[in-house]
Parts: structure tokens; C-alpha cells; sequence
């Protein structure tokens, strides 16, 4: 069930998954975001930037803000 609701200021977040398979291939990822930045209009994003594990000889570097989200 999704909440809305006022979060932490300075709170993050912690994604550990799979990647979708394309290609014959999954990478996978376990990474902590950047502190909460805020935008206007009451959203915020955070910075990511973090190495998947290397399958099919090659690994994949993400990095940069995600989807605004809303409150701070
Ligand atoms: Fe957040
Ligand atoms: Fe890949």
C-alpha cells in the first residue's frame, strides 16, 4: 500500500534488485541514493550513482537524479 505523507528532510533510499533481462542478460544492483534535493513545487529528487555487477563481460554505471518525486 502506498502512503503519501511527509518524509525526512535528509532521508534516502536503498534499491537491491535485478535489472530487466534484455539481450539474453540481467545485471544486478544494490545501491544507497543521495540525500533528498529539493525543487520547486514541494518535490524532490535524489542523485544516484552506483556499478552493476558484471554479467555477459560488461557491467553498467548509472548515475544522475531520478523521477521527481513529491514532498521533500
Ligand atoms: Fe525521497
Ligand atoms: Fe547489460
Amino acid at each position: 500500500m502506498y502512503v503519501h505523507g511527509k518524509s525526512d528532510p535528509a532521508h534516502n533510499h536503498g534499491s537491491v534488485t535485478h535489472t530487466s533481462c534484455d539481450h539474453g542478460h540481467s545485471h544486478y544492483y544494490k545501491a544507497v541514493s543521495g540525500p533528498s534535493l529539493p525543487m520547486p513545487n514541494n518535490y524532490h529528487v535524489h542523485d544516484w550513482d552506483f556499478n552493476t555487477s558484471v554479467d555477459d563481460g560488461h557491467r553498467h554505471h548509472i548515475s544522475g537524479p531520478d523521477m521527481p518525486a513529491p514532498g521533500v
